[in-house]
């Protein structure tokens, strides 16, 4: 059998085909987003299909709301942790026992906040490279809402309402004990290192006919609610100490003004009486020297 130029040719480009067909896979995952309760362990899962082994490919973990970094990289067999986003450290793998049938997950342990975000699984082989991306959610239930006592401001009795430790950021509301909503002042909200909220919030309340507000922390998309009752005594809004020493003050005031009205008057009136008198002795002074000068007069005529 003649083997001809154009026989190599098919050949060769059947082995081809062949080596890059066999390259090809799908990387798939879950569609829908996967709830992480904060401090638990999770698995991203992600694999190949057809179910062919990974060992020998790049499996990178990212996450896509960080620009530098990554979350997770396997290459060359090894685990690569340069360019490791620093939130991560310490608390991802893979199951590398996973790897030879297709199973590239990854484990990734102590939820925190910041863990939030869209996660891609990008894998790569010689010729071949495909990915998918999975959305997770962080979801931390926080602490009870703490009430305190500020004391009096502007004409009524100031209150501080405080929570923390929560995922997504919760909403703060200050309730009178009739359900209705007081209008409080701008939340003060902070975000800690992992990535978990604390919240704040003043009020000033007036006295009512109960004295019982609440203070209610909510976050609708984990579906969680509490609230924290307080009871102020309505001596604490009584204001007449304050109120009798602001009088007594404003008597002392009006006393000390007329005394001293008065004394400026006498002693005006004083300077005037001795003035008049001064006037008139220096009048007879006067009369008495014109009399002398008369009498002179008289003598030398
Ligand atoms: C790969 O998938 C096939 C079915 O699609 C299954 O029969 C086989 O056991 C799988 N192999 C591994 C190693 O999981
Ligand atoms: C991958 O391996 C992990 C750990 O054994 C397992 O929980 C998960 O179900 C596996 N995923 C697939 C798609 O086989």
């Amino acid at each position: 059998m003649k083997v001809t130029q154009l026989d190599c040719l098919c050949v060769i480009l059947l082995y081809l085909l062949h080596t890059a067909g066999s390259e090809k896979f799908e990387v798939l995952g879950p569609t829908d987003p996967i709830v992480a309760v904060a401090g638990d362990d999770i698995i991203l899962p992600c694999y190949l299909k057809p179910n062919i082994s990974a060992e020998d490919m790049t499996v990178d973990w990212l996450n896509l709301d960080f620009l530098d970094g990554r979350v997770f990289r396997y290459q060359n067999h090894r685990i690569i942790r340069d360019d490791q986003i620093p939130y991560y450290r310490g608390r991802t793998s893979l199951f590398e026992e996973e790897l030879w049938r297709g199973n590239t997950s990854l484990k990734l342990t102590r939820v925190q906040g910041t863990d939030e975000g869209h996660y891609k699984c990008f894998i790569k082989a010689k010729s071949w490279y495909d990915d998918f991306t999975i959305q997770v959610l962080v979801k931390a239930v926080g602490s009870k809402p703490v009430v305190s006592i500020e004391g009096h401001r502007e004409g009524g009795m100031g209150l501080l309402c405080e929570t923390e430790g929560w995922h997504p950021e919760p909403e703060l509301v200050w309730l009178d004990s009739k359900g209705v909503h007081l209008s409080a002042g701008r939340p003060e909200i902070h975000r800690d290192l992992d990535g978990f909220y604390r919240v704040k919030q003043h009020v000033i309340v007036q006295e009512t006919d109960t004295n019982r507000f609440t203070c209610r922390v909510q976050q609708s998309r984990i579906n969680e609610k509490m609230e924290t009752e307080i009871h102020l005594p309505s001596e604490l809004f009584d204001t007449t100490p304050w109120r009798m020493a602001f009088i007594v003050l404003c008597c002392l005031g009006a006393i000390a003004v007329i005394g001293l009205s008065l004394a400026i008057y006498y002693m005006c009136n004083k300077k005037v009486h001795l003035k008049k008198e001064s006037d008139e002795l220096w009048e007879q002074n006067h009369e008495l020297c014109e009399q002398k000068y008369d009498r002179t007069e008289e003598l030398s005529k």
